[in-house]
């Protein structure tokens, strides 16, 4: 006879009550869920601060730490009964109590486990109502909505939520993201595919559509950055708007998520893992720092690019740091959101080929070329002090001075750039001596650059876009790269090449991650009367001269975009 399994004990989460966080900066962030939110501190104790946006007695709970994370995630079960019903649920399933090390008003007896990713959640029963009525203002949240955490494997941490608390899957988009849900709303907890477990927002319900545009107006007022939306996602169909607090955190404000009244006949959609899936109304991929859950402020640039969500540095390589003394660097504040370089002439005074780069700042991270990579800036240079140019050369020259947003890849040397000079924008691919498989030095036979010239005001302030596409490959069947240069969204050059390496019998090779620079540099390998050449035929009348030419380039609102992250380097 078939030995049969004891039948297995349900739980059932009510709804989604509240998110804890520990935050460094408790003050400031209880201020910005206060003036922003809308949220109304209900208690205070033992450094922690309780909010509240209706008659409970908090939603959000914002604890005192080092460093930004999720203390727990609240879930709330009906009553002491269900709370022992899930107790044995969880025992039964393997899953036992975490020891619960802080105390918290609010609410009845709770119980702490760990998910597979080491996030505590809280199950509690009976949040308390209080008497006193909230403070009128215009616009306050209706309630806590749900919780976005990035997971290290998906399917493995959606299943302690649908195995172990009875979650549903309500979508799916491929590998990348689970929506889950413990009631009629259509999601409670998302997970996203991330190999590393963090929150990456949480969300608060608003009354309606009127109410978004409200909060919108308020957020303007307030000069808090939307970082993502208006829109409508797919899953969900719910409206959105994502906000960073003083934290980090990204919090989303939502309206009109679906319901799923019917748990016999709902079937879950797979949706494809696209940028159309999350932003319906107009298919814009979500930044890349909101995709890593970092909620920085897009205008604070004070630790780097926010876009990039990495800091800056200027290039070494060997013994030679790529800033001339003379050059000054101006990071980005608030009120003046630019990246600026400043070199206030020119000099060549060393031997070292790379003299010629007066300045290259470059991102800490490497951007993976996946199936493809753009970036975009706003970009403003002034070449300016031309008296003493030791060359009588046109002071507008792009090749005496310019400034540049590049990729490099490190790999092959291959620069795809846009320099700008006083009233000239060059788009060029470039490779230069680098350590290919040759051998260290040996340059890679693929020096077609390819140049075109445009006209601009001094000064004045474009919008340049540089567009990468690997293009498929294979040793036998190599197949172009393409590369695309835009100026204010208008196609201004595009390229077709294909990556090989001599001889042809050695593997194709192509980007694999890019670096982005900003940089400043002389061409002194072209100069005009033709004596130049900053490799070693430099001519020595030059060194030591001093130009009296300089540039200064100003750089704002980068944004880097990846197509996917599917490596496409084949040998
Ligand atoms: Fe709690
Ligand atoms: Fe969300």
């Amino acid at each position: 006879m078939a030995r049969r399994s004891s039948p297995q004990l349900m739980i059932n989460i009510k709804r989604m009550g509240h998110v804890a966080i520990t935050v460094p900066n408790v003050g400031e962030t209880v201020d910005f869920y206060e003036q922003i939110v809308g949220l109304e501190v209900s208690e205070r104790g033992g450094g922690a601060v309780f909010l509240r946006c209706n008659a409970e007695h908090h939603c959000l709970a914002i604890y005192p730490g080092e460093e930004r994370k999720l203390h727990h995630l609240g879930l709330e079960v009906t009553d002491g009964d269900a709370l022992e019903a899930a107790r044995n649920a969880l025992a039964q399933r393997g899953f036992h109590p975490h020891e619960r090390t802080y105390a918290e008003p609010g609410h009845g007896e709770a119980l702490c486990y760990l998910d597979v990713d080491g996030n505590r959640i809280e199950l509690y029963e009976g949040m308390r109502s209080l008497d006193q009525p909230l403070q009128p203002r215009e616009i306050r949240p209706l309630r806590f909505g749900h919780i976005t955490l990035q997971s290290i494997e998906l399917k493995r941490a959606a299943a302690f939520y649908t195995d172990a608390l009875g979650f549903r899957v309500s979508d799916t988009a491929e590998d990348a993201v689970i929506w889950l849900r413990c009631n009629q709303d259509h999601h409670g907890i998302a997970l996203l595919n991330a190999g590393h477990a963090k929150v990456n927002h949480y969300a608060y319900d608003l009354a309606g559509w009127n109410d978004v545009k409200r909060m919108c107006d308020h957020l303007w007022r307030n000069d808090v950055p939307i970082i993502y939306g208006p829109s409508r996602h797919g899953p969900g169909h719910n409206i959105f708007i994502y906000v960073p607090d003083p934290a980090g955190n990204v919090i989303e404000l939502t309206t009109e998520l679906d319901q799923i009244w019917d748990e016999e006949r709902y079937v879950p959609l797979d949706w494809p893992n696209e940028p159309r899936t999350v932003d319906v109304w107009r298919g814009l991929p979500a930044p890349p720092n909101l995709l890593a859950g970092d909620g920085r402020d897009f205008d604070d640039w004070t630790a780097g690019s926010p876009i990039i969500g990495a800091g800056w540095h200027v290039l070494q390589a060997g013994d030679f740091t790529a800033l001339d003394p003379a050059a000054t660097l101006t990071t980005p504040t608030r009120e003046r959101p630019e990246f600026k370089i400043d070199i206030p002439r020119f000099t060549i005074a060393f031997d070292n080929p790379l003299d010629h780069v007066k300045a290259i700042v470059t991102a800490d991270r490497r951007f993976a070329t996946g199936n493809g990579l753009s970036v975009a800036v706003d970009m403003a240079v002034d070449v300016h002090g031309t008296e003493g140019n030791p060359f009588a050369a046109d002071p507008d020259d792009p090749r005496l001075g310019c400034a540049a947003i590049a990729l490099i890849d490190d790999s092959t040397g291959m620069v795809i750039n846009f320099e700008i000079s006083n009233r000239r924008v060059m788009a060029l691919r470039e490779l230069f001596v680098v350590t290919a498989p040759g051998g260290v030095g040996s340059v890679l036979p693929m020096a077609d650059p390819a140049l075109t010239d445009l006209e601009i005001e001094p000064g004045s302030w474009h919008r340049y876009e540089i567009r990468y596409d690997p293009g498929e490959d294979s040793v036998l069947t190599p197949g172009p790269d393409r590369a695309e240069w835009y100026v204010d969204g208008e196609l201004v050059h595009q390229i077709e090449w294909v990556a090989t390496v001599d001889p042809p019998a050695a593997p194709v090779i192509k980007p694999i991650r890019f670096s982005v620079n900003m940089a400043i540099f002389t061409l002194l390998d072209d100069l005009p009367d033709g004596r130049g050449g900053f490799l070693p035929g430099l001519d020595p009348e030059y060194r030591q001269t001093i130009f009296g030419q300089g540039v200064t380039g100003r750089w704002r609102n980068l944004q880097v975009s990846q197509a996917g992250e599917q490596q496409h380097l084949r040998t």
